[in-house]
């Protein structure tokens, strides 16, 4: 008993302690600012939609960006960031939520997707509302259930704090706050998620000491036959929307691509996801209805829900087996990206 006591007040101590230190790191300074910071688009890629025209890359802009994905401020009642539902360790998707909880707790629609190569992107949101990468922000930030902020209130706030201020006048070269300077740094910070390390790109790249294993090797080969009209490298996504057979979700009224195009022939499309980074991006689909990448392909190939307009490929393709779909996977675990996902230039400024 009295161990377990002296154990007990140990442990208080030790919470104690690392509480009062963790208050005490002024949580206004950031880490080391990022220096250095380029575009450069990976051996072998196609050139991207975006190139920061108009938005000149820069150190500071990076920096500015960096800072306001994490801000929480920017929310009505300052709980949510864009890191909120975007997590780093996912490939900044949502982990483990189907739906993200937005501002008091509210559920949106659909799953937040993983996010990089985003230059690459002609249309974003899993139905392509959005068109232009430099205006994705405002959506999640007007939304009333994820930030129900406004841009009024996020001028004001940005305004009146000193050290955004400051970074203001480094990126821009005066202190003034407006919608397209804060759209202009999210975008630097958007656009500078690029993923091209997996183990599939090294081995692309030739490098030495990577090669695929036999299972590799056999789900590479069923990924080509299969699925890369569709998932189409190097992005793994030809950006396409597809209807692929998922009983829809009567509660949740998501009509897809009709919502945006209004015509009938895109009920229930969605745009095609990249596969980059899958094994970490769970749960998957546009409304995160599968948790594991067994059960999300045996549905996908093996088990579509008949609608009018099914994509042909889907409809008429053949089974894949129990242990075609493991091999597949241990393809698909191959453009698992460690070096992006613990890459620290796109971590939390504030804490790291
Ligand atoms: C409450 C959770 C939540 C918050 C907060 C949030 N997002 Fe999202 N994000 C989502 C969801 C869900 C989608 C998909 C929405 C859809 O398809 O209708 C999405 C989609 C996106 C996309 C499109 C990706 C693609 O491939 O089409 C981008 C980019 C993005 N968010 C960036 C941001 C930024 C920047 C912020 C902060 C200003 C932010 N998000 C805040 C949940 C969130
Ligand atoms: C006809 C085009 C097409 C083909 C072929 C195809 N897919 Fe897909 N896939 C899609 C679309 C579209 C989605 C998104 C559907 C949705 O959420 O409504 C998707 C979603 C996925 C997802 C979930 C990704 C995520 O982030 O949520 C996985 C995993 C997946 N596909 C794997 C495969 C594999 C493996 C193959 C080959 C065996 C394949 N797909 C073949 C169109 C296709």
């Amino acid at each position: 008993m009295k161990a377990k006591n002296k154990i007990a007040a140990l442990m208080m101590v030790l919470s104690l302690t690392l509480f009062f230190f963790q208050c005490s790191k002024d949580p206004q300074i950031p880490s080391p600012q990022v220096t250095g910071v380029t575009f450069t688009v990976p051996h072998g890629w196609p050139q991207p939609v975006y190139n920061f025209e108009e938005n000149t890359l820069t150190d500071a802009g990076f920096n500015l960006g960096r800072r306001l994905f994490y801000e929480k401020k920017l929310s009505r009642d300052g709980t949510i960031s864009c890191g909120s539902c975007h997590q780093q360790f996912a490939a900044f998707a949502n982990a483990a939520h189907a739906r993200s909880h937005g501002i008091d707790g509210q559920f949106g629609k659909r799953n937040a997707p993983a996010l990089f190569n985003l230059n690459w992107q002609s249309s974003f949101m899993w139905d392509g509302g959005i068109n232009h990468i430099t205006v994705q922000p405002l959506a999640p930030i007007n939304d009333s259930l994820e930030m129900d902020g406004n841009m009024n209130d996020v001028i004001a706030f940005l305004s009146a704090d000193a050290s955004y201020r400051k970074m203001f006048k480094e990126t821009f070269g005066d202190e003034t706050v407006t919608t397209q300077r804060v759209l202009k740094a999210f975008a630097q910070f958007l656009g500078m998620l690029v993923s091209s390390n997996s183990k599939y790109d090294r081995i692309q790249r030739g490098e030495a000491g990577y090669a695929f294993t036999a299972d590799e090797e056999i789900g590479k080969s069923l990924f080509n036959q299969r699925c890369a009209s569709c998932h189409t490298p190097p992005l793994f996504s030809n950006f396409s929307y597809r209807n692929i057979g998922l009983e829809p979700n009567v509660a949740l009224q998501d009509s897809g691509r009709m919502r945006i195009s209004e015509s009938v022939q895109d009920m229930h499309r969605y745009k095609m996801p990249s596969l980059r980074n899958v094994e970490v991006s769970s749960p998957y689909m546009h409304d995160g209805r599968f948790k594991t990448l067994d059960k999300a392909i045996d549905y996908h190939i093996n088990k579509p829900y008949y609608m009018s307009n099914i994509d042909p490929v889907i409809l008429n393709g053949q089974a894949l087996s129990a242990d075609e779909i493991q091999s597949i996977i241990s393809f698909l675990n191959t453009l698992t990206d460690n070096t992006f996902i613990h890459d620290t230039r796109f971590s939390d400024p504030l804490y790291k």
